[in-house]
């Protein structure tokens, strides 16, 4: 066969095409694990973030031996004894026996099914509970974001907020990241005395003579949609469909931290 032939170079461009093929699935494949430790990682050090773990602790080693994983059933706010290493959100939300679709009114953080379990992390300071961590998320403009509230152990005052992932917009809603921004919430309370949650993010700056100013964090500049998807989901999360009863039931102390 003639090396400029029509067929030969069909055959070298379907050679070619074969191999670049299988070695960029075979990279794909076996790359595969470690972008999914990558993103475990990646969660673990937004944790830790929310936290401050790493004012207290030497190393991220240290913080994340500090925390204890619960899983909550988010329908009475008890603990489940379902095994917290094999619990994964995205196939709770696939499965409509263990989510709940949401409507409406319900649905303030338009997530449309929320699961009827849930991991909590719980940091241990001294053998003493420090800090409750919740997973958080909700729509912004562009898409959800997924991010971790972190409580103090009044569990009403909010040690830090992070997004480990989201679509926002770099310069607008993605200033969610923005480490001035994030230092807001430090100190923020979630609930009034009514036990009704009050954090929001406002439009504009919070006057700190205000009466409302612990329960106000300044708006994102340019991004409203981004800054009202924050507080709707944060009211969505520690409302009664989601960690409120939990949250309750620790005040009133019937769960005891040390059984879970
Ligand atoms: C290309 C583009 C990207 C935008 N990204 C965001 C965003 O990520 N978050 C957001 O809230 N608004 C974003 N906006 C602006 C919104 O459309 C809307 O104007 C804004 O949220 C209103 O906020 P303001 O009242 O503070 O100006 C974007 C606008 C454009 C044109």
């Amino acid at each position: 066969m003639q090396k400029d032939s029509i067929l030969n170079i069909i055959l070298v461009g379907i050679g070619l095409c074969t191999i670049c093929g299988a070695v960029i699935s075979t990279v794909a494949v076996s790359l595969k694990d470690q972008q999914e430790q990558n993103v475990i990682f990646d969660q673990q050090s937004k944790i830790i973030d929310a936290a401050r773990l790493l004012e207290f602790y030497p190393s991220s080693i240290e913080a994340l031996e500090s925390i204890k994983e619960v899983i909550v059933d988010l329908n009475d706010g008890q603990p489940s004894d379902y095994p917290s290493d094999q619990y994964d959100l995205d196939t709770i939300l696939r499965d409509s026996s263990q989510h709940k679709v949401l409507n409406g009114a319900d649905d303030i953080a338009m997530i449309s099914v929320r699961e009827n379990i849930s991991k909590v992390f719980i940091e241990y300071r001294n053998n003493e509970f420090k800090t409750l961590i919740l997973p958080v998320r909700g729509y912004g403009l562009w898409g959800t974001l997924y991010g971790y509230l972190a409580l103090d152990s009044d569990l009403n005052t909010i040690v830090g907020l992070e997004f480990y992932k989201h679509k926002e917009t770099p310069g607008l809603g993605a200033e969610v990241d923005n480490p001035n921004w994030k230092k807001l919430w430090n100190g923020k309370k979630v609930y009034d005395e009514n036990g009704l949650v009050q954090i929001e993010v406002i439009k504009g700056f919070s006057n700190p003579g205000s009466e409302e100013y612990s329960y106000e964090v300044d708006g994102l500049s340019g991004a409203t949609i981004t800054s009202k998807g924050v507080s709707n989901l944060l009211a969505f999360w520690l409302g009664d469909e989601g960690f409120g009863p939990f949250i309750n039931n620790l005040k009133n102390k019937e769960i005891k931290l040390s059984d879970v």
